[in-house]
């Protein structure tokens, strides 16, 4: 069943943390909400589940509105950023708790809680007591008690944010799995944005409470709308540089450290913009580094050398405080200080106005 939330807000007192949001999650969709800290993700999964009431605005699900139905009646699981166990139980208790208020027999139950343990790979922790778990172990119950029943729409705050990276890994992928096993919407927080991207269908990418951009993992990081976008998706970061439309050959280009860039074919600008000044934006992953009396790369000096495991992350100083970041396999080498070009691909540049901070409308 799809989620749609209508002009949706809510404020803490003066504080206005979500703004007439108009979404919907598609059915059967997998989700997610990434955004830095303390934008609303969590604020607007406690609306969608009905533990928070919205200061105005509605919300649905298949097309029948339930801002007024308990959390109990919207038939949704929800695995919180911070999960409560029952103390006093086991594991398997846990896991089965909702199943039995239900009034599920204890045999189906118990293959049930069964199955799901196994996929958790908590299977040989049925009968500890939370006390007697780790974080990571304690996190897994949590998800299985959500797992276990079949909701109509399955919201998830960070859950997998207490598992070391193997475990993450391999839990993105039974998530996934499960998610599509249970013909489930699925609604999933993270501020991990390789979380987002393997997972997600679509992602609503928020800052300060509005949605920025909600589209597919592709499109959000081939086609991003603004400056926040670009720049909060991507690791590391994408490079911005400030250029200035000019004229060179009689067609338009853009200025940069005293370069002519040609504009690339998926912008058109015209004789009018000259002297309008840009954002050029580029994906360290598509900077290559040029030879030194290559015409249409930028020359520099190296600034500094990271290696991050196969790449290797080369930064180059083209104009005083204008540093370039280059990705490029461990194997090329830089020394610091020593002189270096960096080039484009071109139809991997990104164009935006400073002004709004809106990418430029593209042809392609
Ligand atoms: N019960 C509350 N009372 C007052 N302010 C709140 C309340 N809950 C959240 N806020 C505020 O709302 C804003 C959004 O909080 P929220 O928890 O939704 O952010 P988040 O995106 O989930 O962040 P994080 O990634 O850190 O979990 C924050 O400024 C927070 O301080
Ligand atoms: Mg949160």
């Amino acid at each position: 069943m799809d989620v749609r939330l209508e002009n949706l807000s809510k404020s803490f007192g003066s504080n206005s943390v979500l703004k007439a949001l108009d979404l919907t999650f598609p059915e059967r969709k997998f989700v997610t909400l990434l955004g830095p800290s303390g934008c609303g993700k969590t604020t607007l999964l406690r609306l969608i589940a009905g533990l928070e009431r919205a200061s105005g605005g509605a919300i649905h699900f298949g097309g029948e509105r339930v801002d007024h139905l308990a959390p109990a009646d919207r038939n949704i699981a929800m695995v919180f950023q911070s999960y409560a166990l029952y103390p006093t139980m086991d594991v398997a208790a846990n896991i089965g708790y909702g199943l039995k208020v239900r009034g599920m027999a204890a045999p189906e139950r118990s293959e049930k809680v069964g199955i799901v343990a196994k996929v958790l790979e908590i299977g040989h922790l049925l009968a500890r007591k939370p006390r007697a778990l780790s974080g990571g172990q304690r996190q897994r119950v949590a998800l299985g008690r959500a797992m276990v029943r079949k909701p109509d729409i399955f919201l998830m705050d960070e859950p997998l944010s207490n598992l070391d990276a193997k475990l993450r890994a391999t839990m993105r992928g039974e998530l996934k799995r499960f998610h599509l096993d249970l013909e489930t919407t699925s609604i999933y927080v993270t501020h991990d944005q390789l979380e987002a991207m393997t997972m997600s269908d679509l992602v609503a990418v928020m800052n300060e409470g509005v949605v920025q951009q909600f589209a597919t993992p592709e499109e959000v990081y081939d086609r991003p709308v603004n400056l926040f976008v670009a720049g909060f998706i991507g690791s590391p970061p994408m490079n911005f540089c400030d250029v200035t439309v000019a004229e060179h050959g009689g067609v338009p280009v853009l200025m940069l450290a005293g370069r002519a860039i040609p504009v690339p074919p998926q912008f058109t600008l015209t004789r009018a913009d000259e002297g309008r000044r840009l954002v050029l934006g580029v994906r360290p992953q598509d900077v290559r580094l040029a030879d030194l009396d290559d015409p249409t790369a930028v020359p520099g000096t190296v600034w500094m050398v990271e290696l991050i495991g196969s790449e290797r992350l080369i930064e180059v100083e083209v104009a005083p405080k204008l540093r370039i970041t280059s990705e490029v396999k461990a194997e090329v080498r830089a020394a610091i200080d020593a002189p270096a070009a960096v080039a484009f691909d071109d139809a991997k540049l990104h164009l935006f106005d400073p002004g709004t901070g809106l990418a430029l409308p593209r042809a392609d």
